[in-house]
């Protein structure tokens, strides 16, 4: 049963320790690092809040997991029991792991798309989207307006927008469209939730127009709750139920699973047409490895199946969303601007607020970044124009409205009072911020290049 505090349902059996360093060593760290806080060593960090991918703590039972894995090359145990997890509690009927999200995205694109093809979605993910254009698609943003804007206090930016939707398929035609994809708490707009009466319309549209449903499912259980919070007629369905419904309402899935499910490695593409499955597993040979087992080892794959199963119990989900909600509420108490509502995963500053002297060119989410680490020694990341990269037609940089410095929360490690020691940092970061300079790239890699990209300061 939820109660009012979002206390966590567990407590600490193991800890890691970590250690703070002076300010001195920070900033040789920084400008070691190109002002980039992927290519900090993590030892240099004390509070890592660069993602919530693969950085969960595992429970007790995960690790006792680990010690039952069946490392055989073929049929290992450890895969059948996942393959059965992910039908009980998402509906899929077939599963092909894969190392990581990012592998399932491949082996889909590569299956549905052809040279030309056009592929919406609720706005665009990093990786998810070069992978279509690697195929030969155009990403084609189908998001609400109201998830561009920071601004906004719609219950459900995630949600897609039928006009966009409807004005594409005009233009291009459903054959040119080889299915749409739809991320539950769409990660760049902040960890937003899609509805599910805007699921169950667009189930009915992609059966109007013959055209293919997949579900970025990597965050599923965190829009799950904000459904449970905030929609009529789900107050009194579990996390497990809503995560469920969700799920059975698309025809396919890729799963980065180093989020929800609480794992340091692992993802996989899930589906319920059977010939989409034959020729999902003659492709994940060639690249992650055979399909019963994908890049993962069979302990991962246990660790996994049992991280599924507690990603969906409420009581955690309610202390998981319950400390960002606190980080948020917070930072936003000290009147500094954020994405409203705050999302599930993480808090994004607003830069192009706090910065207003930098302008986008200059990077100004990248550079608070760094001045925050610089200041504090806790480790956030860009969500702006660097991650957004370039247009694969003009070449010319995408500007995207919103220019973010994300906070993202591991699921599981941090405490309550980690999470104040950060709103002080941002606060102290604010104090200062007339101090913070724009960036040039010195180096900029071709593809997703907020990753590698190296930059220098301009005075
Ligand atoms: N889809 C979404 C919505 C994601 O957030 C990610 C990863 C992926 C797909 C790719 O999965 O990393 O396992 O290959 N997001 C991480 C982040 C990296 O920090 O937001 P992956």
């Amino acid at each position: 049963m939820t109660t009012l505090s979002w206390a966590e349902p567990y407590k600490i059996k193991m800890v890691e320790l970590i250690k703070m360093t002076s300010r001195e060593d920070r900033l040789r760290a920084i400008r070691e690092a190109g002002y980039n806080t992927f290519l900090l060593r993590s030892e240099d960090v004390y509070i890592d809040l660069l993602t919530d991918s693969g950085v969960g703590a595992m429970s007790d039972r995960q690790w006792a997991g680990i010690m039952m894995g069946d490392e055989a090359y073929a049929g290992s145990r450890n895969f059948y029991h996942l393959r059965d997890t992910v039908e009980e509690y998402y509906s899929y009927k077939y599963t092909v792991p894969c190392h990581q999200g990012r592998g399932a995205e491949n082996i889909l694109s590569q299956l549905l798309i052809s040279p030309g093809d056009y592929v919406p979605g609720n706005m665009y993910f990093t990786t998810t989207r070069l992978h279509q254009e690697l195929a030969g698609a155009t990403f084609v943003d189908v998001i609400i307006d109201e998830a561009h804007d920071a601004e906004s206090e719609h219950p459900f930016k995630g949600n897609v927008d039928f006009d966009k939707l409807d004005a594409l398929l005009d233009e291009v035609g459903a054959e040119k469209i080889p299915y749409i994809c739809i991320a539950t708490c769409v990660n760049m707009a902040g960890g937003q939730p899609i509805s599910l009466e805007n699921l169950k319309r667009l189930r009915r549209w992609c059966d109007e127009h013959g055209i293919m449903f997949v579900h970025d499912m990597t965050r599923v259980a965190e829009n799950a709750y904000f459904i449970q919070r905030r929609e009529n007629g789900y107050q009194n369905k579990t996390i497990r139920e809503i995560v469920y419904e969700i799920c059975a309402l698309s025809d396919a899935a890729t799963m980065s699973s180093k989020k929800d499910a609480m794992v340091n490695i692992g993802g996989f593409l899930a589906m319920n047409d059977a010939r989409f499955y034959e020729r999902a597993c003659a492709l994940v040979v060639v690249y992650e490895g055979l399909h019963t087992y994908g890049g993962m080892a069979g302990r991962d794959m246990e660790a996994l199946a049992i991280g599924i199963t507690e990603s969906v119990q409420d009581d955690h989900i309610h202390a998981r969303v319950g400390q960002v909600l606190y980080l948020g509420r917070k930072i936003r108490a000290a009147d500094i601007p954020i994405v409203n509502p705050i999302g599930g995963h993480a808090v994004f500053l607003n830069a192009t607020k706090m910065l207003p002297h930098i302008p986008q060119e200059h990077f100004p989410a990248q550079a608070l970044s760094a001045a925050l680490y610089v200041e504090s020694g806790v480790r956030s990341m860009e969500r702006g124009i660097v991650s957004a990269g370039r247009d694969k037609a003009t070449g010319k940089n995408h500007r995207p409205k919103l220019e973010l410095v994300r906070l993202t929360i591991p699921r599981r490690v941090y405490t309550q009072a980690h999470m104040d020691v950060t709103a002080n940092a941002v606060e102290e970061v604010v104090k200062r911020r007339d101090e913070i300079k724009g960036l040039r790239f010195t180096y900029e890699p071709e593809m997703l290049r907020f990753f590698q990209a190296r930059f220098e300061q301009i005075d």
